[in-house]
């Protein structure tokens, strides 16, 4: 029997988080947030992981729909309702295959733009598609997706990196697109994406050597918290930074 979940059904105090991806990088920074705060947290990852005091891990292959089926067989059984759900799963560049951001558009690469499109977007829409069923819709929820500056449309200056670029772009109309559909029946849900800044994590490890104001994942991580921790109604459907500043599309 899952103790966890008595203590969160018999305790008013004790509230639920999924974190996507959250076994590595800013989302195990995150969860460990969370911890500090009392949460019951709820990681997945792709790799089997041992469970430790308030963390529960579950195997998820976030791009299949037959994973997220299967979790959800899990999560049904426990009744679980999540308070905040966040979806931390990411790529910029593909090692295995030794692809990296495209400098020029002469450089595209189909799988890997389909990469791109598939985890850093329709991760997103999977998320809020099989994870909605685990919200209530009298409380304040939070469905976060972290995504980065490099999506916002009209804050494009310098061109580059095409693949990443144009999924986090997809990624946030997404979330505009959800958002406004959602909103319909769940008054309490905010629907979000969160820039974290430039993070220093496997991610962003080939990148940062040059880069000003490269954060610690613990920095980050609380940075995106204390946004979080502040949103409304009103924030549904919006892309903030991580110090709380409004990205526009
Ligand atoms: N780091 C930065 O500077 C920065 C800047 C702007 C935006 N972001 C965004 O922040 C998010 C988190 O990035 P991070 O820096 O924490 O990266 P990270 O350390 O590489 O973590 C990303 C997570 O994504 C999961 N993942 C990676 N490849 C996957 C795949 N093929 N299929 C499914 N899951 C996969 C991994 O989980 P498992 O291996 O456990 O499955 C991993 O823990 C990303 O969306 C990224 O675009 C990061």
């Amino acid at each position: 029997m899952n103790t966890n979940i008595i203590a969160n059904n018999d305790n008013n105090f004790s509230k639920n988080i999924l974190i996507l991806g959250g076994a590595d990088g800013i989302g195990f920074a995150i969860s460990k947030v969370y911890e500090k705060l009392n949460y019951n947290i709820y990681v997945t990852s792709r790799n089997k992981h041992k469970d430790s005091n308030n963390i529960k891990y579950f195997i998820l292959e976030a791009t299949k729909e037959n994973s997220w089926l299967d979790l959800k067989e899990k999560f049904n059984k426990d009744n679980i309702v999540f308070d905040i759900i966040l979806n931390t799963i990411g790529i910029l560049h593909d090692e295995v295959n030794n692809i990296y951001p495209e400098k020029s558009i002469k450089n595209m690469d189909i799988n890997f733009f389909m990469k791109n499109m598939e985890i850093n977007s329709l991760v997103s829409a999977l998320c809020i598609k099989h994870m909605i069923e685990f919200i209530s819709k009298n409380n304040r929820t939070v469905i976060a997706s972290l995504t980065a500056r490099l999506g916002s449309i009209s804050d494009n200056n310098i061109g580059g990196w095409l693949s990443y670029r144009a999924s986090k772009a997809a990624q946030h109309m997404i979330i505009k697109t959800a958002s406004i559909e959602l909103s319909r029946n769940y008054n309490n849900l905010i629907i979000i994406g969160l820039h974290p800044g430039t993070v220093s994590t496997k991610l962003s490890k080939p990148y940062i050597k040059s880069a000003k104001n490269v954060f610690e994942p613990k920095y980050s991580a609380r940075k995106l918290v204390s946004v979080i921790e502040k949103l409304d109604y009103t924030s549904t459907g919006k892309v903030f930074d991580y110090s709380g500043k409004i990205i526009p599309y």
